[in-house]
């Protein structure tokens, strides 16, 4: 999809769809009364008679108005003026292309961007069209025999603005949401593979791909580089399965001297049994969607590459598969990990923080200005948070702080929850340093407890994104999160 943003009007120009917004009570946007002005009250005489109200999200395509050069105009609601928001414009934008998608339109002039939004400036507006336009386009149909319809024509479109101002902050929005939307199908891409497929074997692969598309460094480490180094937490996790574990490391450079890097660690259990603590048969399937933080680590990456950003960034992802079998780790099996702390496992289904905390101090070789993992990491931030927000923990206030407003600044939202050492006493095992899981309690804070083990040399944040890295039930798919948190954070640090 390309898009561009000019100057223009809405009873002048030409293409195959015009989008523009109305509010309830039969109140038009500016451009929408342009074009109402032009067609001698068309658009009023249709609000008239009821066929449109305005309600947020609903839509009317329109054909052929009089003195109207646009082929088509797509009427938008926009829901009541005085509660026009932030969830107001993402809901009637997503409701424009979804409609949009159903027509034969080639192109389209899109004039919701210049709906005013409080607190919501044009870059905002048009950054979130671009993420939500994608998103309706997006499909994952690879993996059918054949497509189950035509891929629409839809190619273009333009964001069409009627201040000059608006122009270059546009365009720069384009870039950057073009670049968070080419990282999030990326991500989208991974999570719907079928774990059968997405293995860690093919992860590298991928990243030695991106290695070269974007002239990153890129490094793999298997079984017997692990062992060297001493990483018997995430051994302990792979030794179930049947494939290959494998530690992938991608360094992008956009500063000339070697500053100190960002380091992004990322989940990546391609398949999560539960192991010898197997999980139910129910929505097992969904367990394909574990290695999620690891497809956001390399979404942001090739948005980070797309945008040559002056920062130097590292991915981190250890990538195993977690299955039960004759060799797999039992719960009672006490492990050593790489940083010297001894880990009895209590429950093999708790194995994302296993691998992520050889990661984590693994990253400490790359000297990092600040750590932030992110990981499919507890049923109990689902419960908590459900899936609207991820879950932020952190041990170090500004960075958190730093990530709270890339959230809200990118509409991907997160939400801190406490660290307080009271909690870690939930970690004590009769037969090592800790054991692997903290009962029943607050299972989303003493999972970040045990990460906190392992990430005292450096700045650290933990994102848990079970609830928001990918939907359950009929529309069933990753959702690309939180790459937008993750690059809009970059964004922000490279302009500091
Ligand atoms: N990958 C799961 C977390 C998960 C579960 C994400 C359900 C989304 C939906 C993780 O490896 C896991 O199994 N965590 C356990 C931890 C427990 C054993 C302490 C959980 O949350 O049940
Ligand atoms: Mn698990
Ligand atoms: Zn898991």
């Amino acid at each position: 999809m390309d898009f561009a943003i000019k100057i223009g009007a809405p009873d002048k120009l030409r293409g195959a769809c015009s989008i523009v917004g109305v509010f309830e009570s039969r109140k038009l946007s500016e451009p929408a009364r342009i074009i109402d002005d032009a067609s001698k009250g068309y658009l009023s005489d249709i609000l008239r008679q009821g066929d449109m109200e305005g309600k947020v999200g609903t839509t009317l395509l329109l054909h052929h108005i009089p003195d109207i050069p646009s082929k088509r105009v797509l009427l938008v609601g926009l829901g009541k003026e005085k509660d026009f928001n932030d969830k107001a414009y993402r809901q009637a934008v997503s409701a424009a292309f979804k409609a949009l998608l159903q027509t034969r339109a080639s192109d389209a002039n899109f004039f919701l961007a210049d709906v005013p939004l409080k607190q919501r400036d044009i870059n905002w507006k048009v950054i979130q069209a671009v993420i939500l336009a994608s998103d309706a386009v997006y499909r994952f149909d690879r993996l059918k025999s054949k497509p189950e319809k035509e891929p629409p024509p839809l190619n273009k479109i333009t964001i069409v603005v009627n201040d000059p101002a608006s122009l270059s902050a546009g365009e720069k929005a384009i870039n950057q949401g073009t670049a968070i939307a080419h990282g999030m199908a990326m991500a989208k891409d991974l999570g719907n593979l079928a774990p059968n497929i997405c293995t860690p074997t093919y992860l590298a692969e991928q990243a030695t791909d991106m290695a070269k598309a974007y002239k990153l460094k890129v490094s793999v480490l298997g079984a017997k580089d692990m062992e060297k180094l001493g990483m018997g937490a995430f051994l302990a996790v792979a030794r179930g399965s049947h494939q290959p574990a494998k530690l992938i490391v991608l360094e992008y450079r956009g500063l000339p001297k070697m500053e100190n890097p960002i380091v992004l660690v990322g989940k990546g259990v391609t398949f999560d049994t539960g192991g010898v603590s197997l999980k139910p048969a129910a929505e097992m399937d969904e367990m394909k969607f574990d290695m999620c933080g690891a497809a956001s680590v390399l979404g942001t990456l090739t948005a980070v590459a797309e945008m040559k950003l002056p920062l130097n960034l590292v991915g981190i992802i250890p990538a195993t598969e977690n299955m039960p079998g004759g060799n797999a780790t039992k719960p009672g099996d006490v492990v050593t990990s790489m940083s010297g702390q001894t880990i009895e496992i209590l429950n093999t289904d708790a194995e994302g923080r296993l691998i992520l905390c050889d990661a984590l101090t693994y990253a400490e070789r790359y000297k990092p200005d600040v750590v932030i993992d992110i990981a499919t990491l507890t049923g109990a931030c689902v419960i908590a948070l459900g899936h609207v927000a991820s879950g932020l923990m952190s041990n170090n206030g500004q960075l958190a702080q730093e990530l709270i407003e890339a959230s809200n600044t990118v509409s991907d939202r997160v939400w801190q929850l406490p660290l307080w050492d009271d909690y870690q006493d939930l970690l004590k095992s009769n037969f090592a340093d800790m054991a692997n899981i903290g009962g029943r309690w607050a299972g989303t804070i003493t999972a970040a407890c045990f990460l906190s083990r392992f990430t005292e040399k450096y700045a650290w944040a933990h994102l848990d994104i079970a609830g928001t890295a990918w939907k359950s039930g009929n529309e069933k798919g990753s959702t690309g999160r939180p790459v937008p948190l993750l690059t809009q954070f970059l964004i922000s640090r490279a302009k500091a």
